[in-house]
């Protein structure tokens, strides 16, 4: 790996450590916003959580009781998507992925619908757009789902994009704004000075001047020298195993729109792949594709959609969310001067992205008046 110091030699104004689609986005609209920006990625760009994720932008589906103010968050972030991808696509040519099928979530039995219909319940108290349909009508819509379900709900503005290509179309991004991304540079230490951050050392022994250093490291965030000299906030992994299958010659999707129960989630793409997901598992670091973790998930989407078993199984892959206690993400200054945080994004880091980028920016322009846009 080599990094260069900015053009002037003085540092870059933001090192941003690690390369998800939140450190990605991030530095991104900081270039754009006239900053010299390098992103410092020990592995690959997406190679976290962001490589493996659905990709939903689902507050609807996955606002939960309690969680009033995230949820807020996530329908900002949500409304900010469809500008967001478009701009990213249009400035790089690259797809996002970006639509808007809308979810269904289906009671596969009437227990589910007991408890489907108290979500609804809650989704409508809070005021969000979805609609309880029976049997009946679940099937007009997705005739692909078995006829033994009791119900669902409908979630028409619940949208997905592609993370992988997320990721790809935001690292073009931001080397098209000016800034620098490097693969193999694992950061293991801050640099300060009276009290004031000047700037990170790497694995391979290279200092990297930078007048703000933002730690957007996943569920890695709180780890090792880094994370203790930083005063992390508390993140922890929380691991998901997903499914890849794809439609073979010939075959089509098993559904038009996001297909969730209490146990599982199907996210068809426009190219022909099928991503089921996840498991929810408090493993620590641990990445192990199981033998129950794949079962329950095919289970669970066969269950719903028979025609899961006619699907090519492609591979099952791991990811480890970054949970926090409250599960809110940690967006913002930290206590040293010039370090910031944007981490813990949970099971919505890739819907939360834009608003993540933008309230960076304004932390950025709250602690400097380099920023110009
Ligand atoms: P990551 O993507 O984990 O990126 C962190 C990066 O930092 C990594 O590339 C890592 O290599 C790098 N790094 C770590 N330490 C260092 C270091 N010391 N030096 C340099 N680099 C370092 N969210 C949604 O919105 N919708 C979904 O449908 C969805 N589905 C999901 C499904 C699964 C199975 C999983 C696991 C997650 C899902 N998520 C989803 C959540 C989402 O993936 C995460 O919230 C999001 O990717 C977090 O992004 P991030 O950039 O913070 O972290
Ligand atoms: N948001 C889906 C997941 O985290 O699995």
């Amino acid at each position: 790996m080599t990094v260069s110091q900015n053009p002037e030699g003085s540092g870059y104004d933001l090192a941003v450590v690690g390369a998800g689609v939140i450190g990605l986005a991030c530095a991104w609209r900081a270039a754009q916003a006239g900053l010299s920006v390098v992103v410092l990625e020990r592995d690959e760009p997406g190679s976290g959580a962001s490589g493996v994720a659905a990709g939903m932008l689902a507050p609807v589906t996955e606002a939960d009781f309690g969680e009033d103010a995230l949820l807020r968050l996530n329908l900002d972030s949500r409304g900010m998507w469809p500008g967001f991808a478009a701009e990213l696509e249009e400035l790089t040519g690259l797809p996002s992925g970006y639509s808007e099928p809308g979810a269904l979530v289906v009671a596969a039995d009437r227990d589910d619908a007991e408890e489907l219909r108290r979500l609804h319940t809650l989704q409508r108290r809070l005021g969000l757009d979805s609609e309880w349909l029976g049997p009946r009508a679940t099937r007009s819509l997705e005739p692909g789902l078995s006829p033994r379900i009791a119900g669902a709900i409908l979630a028409p503005q619940e949208g997905q994009v592609d993370p992988g290509a997320v990721v790809a179309a935001l690292a073009h991004a931001l080397v098209d704004a000016g800034g620098e991304l490097c693969s193999g540079a694992e950061v293991i230490a801050l640099h300060t000075h009276s009290g004031r951050v000047t700037g990170v050392r790497t694995a391979a022994g290279d200092t990297v001047q930078a007048s703000r250093v933002l730690i957007a490291a996943g569920a890695w965030s709180s780890e090792g020298e880094l994370g203790a000299e930083a005063g992390a906030p508390e993140v922890r992994p929380v691991k998901g195993q997903l499914l890849e299958l794809r439609v073979r010659r010939g075959g089509s999707l098993p559904a038009s729109r996001l297909v969730r129960t209490p146990r599982c989630y199907v996210v068809g793409r426009s190219d022909g792949r099928v991503v089921v997901g996840a498991t929810m598992e408090e493993q620590g670091f641990d990445t192990t594709i199981t033998a129950d973790g794949v079962f329950r998930l095919l289970e669970a989407a066969y269950e719903v959609l028979p025609d899961i078993g006619e699907l090519e199984f492609v591979r099952a892959r791991a990811g480890l969310r970054p949970f926090t206690p409250d599960n809110a993400p940690v967006i913002g200054p930290g206590e040293i001067e010039g370090l910031l945080w944007a981490t813990g994004h949970g099971r919505n880091g890739v819907l939360l992205a834009p608003l993540t980028a933008r309230r960076m920016v304004e932390a950025l322009r709250g602690v400097s008046t380099v920023v110009s846009a």
